[in-house]
């Protein structure tokens, strides 16, 4: 054997020791393909060897070739059983991470809350229902006749226009206040009675504390003997009990079509106790509703004989009296549905 012969079976055996060492010890498929390209592929170490063959002698080619490729036979072999191998390891650690532990606790749910207008409506709800007012509904689609007429507002009242009012038709509009419901329960039950109405009213009408949709409640008494003290009484009563015992209430004369007399309410501002502040622009007083003793024409649009009973009524905006007992300072943050706002509540 020549010596030149001698010096590339050397290296042959060295190449294919160093490959069986990477091929057995590659920790993964991925390193175990980079050891083949390396050592097998075609810009390989053995096929750069196999070129390097031309330095022999013609007689000793053929031996020095079959010994290369009985090597690089031998090493695909083992190439293959480490493939296999680390194929089932790969898959044993995928299942193995992938397993599910039913004992870790599951997400993190977001719990609902009550919208802040809801949550108004059920305080103030339970305070009346506790004064022995029962909750009555009304169609929020509702006849001019119901919204308007029967309200002592006849067609061409300028009181029409003080409600910028979303006509459906000519006959039908979205209520613009819950006042409606008293007629409905005027027709619907025998005197005496009291009952409250909350709920969603209309108006084309949208700035800071203008929303074209928003929530009043009405509240209605009729009984015998009533007077405007007993309306007082009421209504102190109950700004005490949902603002605090501490807020104080004033009736300024004002005119309603459907109340005779009429007064609009105001509350002691909440926020300042009174000292004046942006939230009651400086008054100390912030005005919260309307209220009346019943117009006679409206007992007798509803058939109710006025000289036999007399009644009480009021109506206040629940977001204003949201945004009083919360200072919020923006009315459309209640129709916003931003998380962040609702969830404070
Ligand atoms: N309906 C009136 C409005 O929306 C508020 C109102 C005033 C209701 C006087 C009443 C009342 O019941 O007696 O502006």
């Amino acid at each position: 054997m020549t010596y030149i012969c001698l010096m590339l079976v050397e290296k042959a055996n060295q190449i294919y020791e160093e490959a069986k060492a990477a091929i057995k010890s590659a920790p993964d498929s991925k390193t175990l393909y980079n050891v083949k390209v390396n050592f097998l592929g075609k810009q390989g170490q053995l096929s750069a060897l196999m070129r390097e063959m031309v330095q022999l002698p013609k007689e000793e080619r053929p031996e020095f070739g079959k010994l290369v490729n009985e090597k690089k036979q031998n090493l695909e072999n083992h190439y293959e059983s480490r493939e296999q191998e680390l194929k089932k390891l790969e898959l044993q650690q995928l299942i193995e991470n992938e397993k599910l532990d039913l004992t870790l606790p599951g997400p993190d749910r977001d719990l609902g809350k009550i919208h802040p207008i809801a949550k108004v409506i059920d305080d103030i709800s339970s305070i009346l229902n506790f004064l022995g007012y029962s909750v009555q509904t009304g169609p929020l689609i509702e006849k001019d006749w119901f919204n308007f007429e029967a309200l002592n507002i006849p067609q061409d009242h300028p009181a029409r226009d003080e409600q910028d009012t979303f006509y459906i038709d000519e006959t039908h509009v979205l209520r613009t206040h819950t006042s409606p419901v008293q007629i409905h329960t005027m027709l619907k039950q025998s005197p005496p009675f009291r009952a409250i109405a909350p709920g969603p009213v209309f108006r084309c009408d949208s700035d800071v504390s203008h929303s074209p949709n928003f929530h009043q409640i009405e509240a209605l008494l009729i009984d015998k003997n009533v007077s405007m003290a007993d309306l007082k009484g009421t209504i102190a009563f109950f700004v005490r009990e949902f603002f605090g015992p501490e807020i104080k209430t004033r009736f300024r004369p004002s005119f309603f079509p459907f109340t005779e007399p009429s007064a609009e309410v105001d509350c002691s501002c909440p926020i300042c106790k009174g000292k004046g502040c942006r939230m009651c622009k400086n008054s100390g007083w912030i005005e919260i509703g309307g209220s009346g003793l019943v117009n006679p024409k409206v007992l007798e649009q509803a058939n109710i004989d006025p000289k036999e009973w007399q009644g009480f009524a009021f109506g206040f905006g629940i977001e204003r009296m949201a945004i009083i007992k919360y200072g919020v300072p923006d009315i459309r943050l209640f129709s916003d549905n931003d998380i962040r706002f609702l969830s404070q509540f």
